[in-house]
Parts: structure tokens; sequence; C-alpha cells
């Protein structure tokens, strides 16, 4: 068995309060709940406010993991943060976080790798663990979603919603943590899930605004089916190098897009739906921060006990995805 490097000494999680209802939907667009539902299984997200932004999200995520860690701003060395809506394009968001954590003795950077951020984010974590370039960490997922969804598109505008996770991560005492992990991309099937606009391809104009390129665009069949084919094969690599099979996952928490995803997943990876983790109905897609969310609210309702052999399995823009075995 993998001796773990990497454990969590803490989890948080910030849900705004504003919650936006596939009845909402059906007054903004030419849509309807039971659509959402059969397609996505998705009934209510959670949405910020204007005033709060993914910083303010990270921020609130990360008290709540630092508390149960026992540990204050000042203990963390490196603060990770994933997203795929950061506040400004220059500087970080983590560098945004740790402003108003008054983390002073860290050091910070954000994750491009979309909704895989977060396990991205990990096995980076880990791995400056292994090399000795860190030994208290924040590793986040953090999105305001809202903020680039096109609430004109029924097509992607039902589907996101905003959040943010958190977990401390120390070196592991040996028994607890990461015992593996997989990473992928394919940068060739970027258009099939992107945001054209803002950058410095198409940087910002009157054009970009008229023509809504600044929001999320989507191929939804290509992506779904990319999704179900890459999180399959991700869960079968990151059992096999920790030398398990799937008998032996005792939870998995996958990425929460689409309850037909995740349930494609679940069939190829031949876990059955009761030892798999679904919030999507209440969430939606909050990228980078849902297996976190998921993670959370799954040792709240006593279904991730301690001990216990955990399966996270992810799949974002880029197109990026990965998985990771865990011992809670
Ligand atoms: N309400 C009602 N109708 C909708 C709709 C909505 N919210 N969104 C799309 N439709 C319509 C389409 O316009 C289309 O109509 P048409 O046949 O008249 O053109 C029809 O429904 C079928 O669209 P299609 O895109 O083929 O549906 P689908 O079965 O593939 O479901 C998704 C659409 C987006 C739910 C599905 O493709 C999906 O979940 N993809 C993955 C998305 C995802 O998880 N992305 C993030 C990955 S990290």
């Amino acid at each position: 068995m993998t001796q773990p490097v990497a454990a969590f000494a803490g989890l948080g999680v910030s849900n705004p309060e504003r919650i936006l209802t596939n009845a909402d939907f059906e007054r903004m667009l030419d849509t309807s709940d039971s659509w959402i539902r059969e397609r996505t299984g998705i009934r209510e997200r959670h949405v910020a406010g204007p005033e709060q932004t993914t910083a303010m999200l990270a921020r609130d995520a990360s008290l709540a993991a630092l508390a149960e860690a026992g540990m204050g701003p000042d203990d963390i060395d490196t603060i990770i943060l994933a997203t795929a809506t950061p506040d400004r394009l220059l500087p970080s968001t983590a560098c945004d976080l740790q402003a108003l954590l008054g983390a002073r003795n860290a050091n910070a950077f954000d994750i491009g790798a979309a909704c895989s951020g977060w396990i991205y984010g990990l096995v980076v974590g880990e791995s400056m663990i292994a090399a000795g370039a860190a030994e208290r960490l924040l590793v986040l997922g953090a999105e305001k979603l809202s903020a680039v969804v096109d609430y004109t598109d029924r097509s992607t505008a039902v589907l996101f919603g905003d959040g943010a996770g958190a977990v401390v991560l120390i070196r592991s005492d040996g028994a607890r943590g990461i015992l593996s992990s997989y990473l992928k991309s394919d940068g060739t099937l970027a258009e099939l899930l992107w945001r054209p606009g803002g950058g410095t391809v198409h940087p910002p104009s009157e054009e970009m605004l008229k023509d809504h390129s600044y929001f999320i665009k989507m191929a939804g069949r290509e992506v779904f089916k990319n999704a179900v084919r890459s999180m399959a094969d991700a869960a079968a690599r990151a059992l096999e190098r920790a030398g398990l099979v799937a008998d032996e996952v005792d939870l998995l928490v996958p990425h929460q897009a689409n309850i037909r995803i995740i349930e494609a997943t679940a069939a190829h990876a031949r876990i059955p739906m009761d030892r798999v983790y679904v919030n999507v109905d209440r969430y939606g897609n909050t990228s980078s921060a849902s297996i976190p969310i998921a993670l959370d609210e799954a040792r709240r309702c006593g279904q991730l006990k301690p001990g216990m052999t955990v399966l996270l399995v992810t799949f974002g823009a880029g197109f990026t995805w990965g998985s990771l075995v865990l011992r809670w």
C-alpha cells in the first residue's frame, strides 16, 4: 500500500446565501424545471451577491478550514487557489485572498485548470510537501461563475453555481492522506468549453460585449461525451496507481456537473450509486469548488467517515481531467 505524503488537517466551504431555482429560470428563459432536472439533475444553485467576490468566498472557506486545523492565517506557508473566475486578470486571486486573510508568511498563486483545478492544486501541494518546499498549505477551489455565465443562453445558464472549498494540507502521519493521483489534459479541444473574449487574443472591445464572447460557451454534447470517457479513465488510473480495485472504494466523490455524467462515470468505474456522493441537485456545477463542497457535505451527513477509501474524479475546460485516491 502507498504511503501518503500529504493529508487534510481541515476542510471548509462557503456557499452564498442567495439561491436561484429552476422556477426562477422558467421566468427568465425559454426553459422548464422538468427539462433542467431530466437533463442535468439540477434543482437549484447558490449565487453570490454583486459585492461578493471569488476571493471573499475563498476567505470564508479558508477561515473554516483553518479553524478546524487549529491554525491561523500566519501558520500558512503556501496558498494555491484554483479558479476559472479570477476577480481580476492581474494579479492572482490567491494574492487577493492572502491579503484578505492577512496570511503574511505565505507565497500565493492561482491554478488555471477549470473544474479540475482543485485536484490539480492538491497534486501540486502534495508535490511541494514531498520536495520540502511547503509544510502547511491552503488549497482552494473558488468560483463566482455567475459573473461569466450568459443568462440569455439557456444551454449554459442553468448549469452553474457559485461557491468555494478550502483544505489545509499538511505532511501526513503516514496513515491518512493522498494515496495516488492522475492528471491529464487535451488542449486541442479547448474551443468546446471556453470564454473566447477578454484575454490577449480578443482584448475587451465593444464588439465583445455585443457578441457575448466574454461569457462561457459550450458544445454540451461533445463536453458530455468527453467528460464520461475521461472521468472513467481517470478513475481507473488513480485506483491502479494506489494498488486498489473498485470494490475497495468506500465513496466516489465526482465533480458535480451533471447527474447523467456522474451516473455514467460510476457505471464505468463499477461503483454502485449508493457509494457515490451527489449534491449537484442543490448546487449545480460550481467548477473547481464542487468536490470540496461535496466532501464537506458527505462527512456532515455521515456518508464519509474516518478511515474510508475515497475516490475523487474530475473533468473541466481545457480539457483537463484527473483523479485522486484518499484515505480519509
Ligand atoms: N431548457 C430547454 N431546452 C434546452 C435548454 C434548456 N435549459 N438547453 C438546451 N435546450 C435545448 C437545445 O436548444 C436543443 O434544442 P433543439 O433540438 O431545438 O436545438 C435541445 O434542448 C437539445 O440540446 P442538446 O444540447 O442536444 O441537449 P443535451 O441532451 O445534450 O443536454 C446539456 C444539454 C448541456 C444538459 C448536456 O449536453 C450536458 O450536460 N453537457 C455537459 C455539460 C457540462 O457538464 N459541462 C461542464 C463540464 S465541467
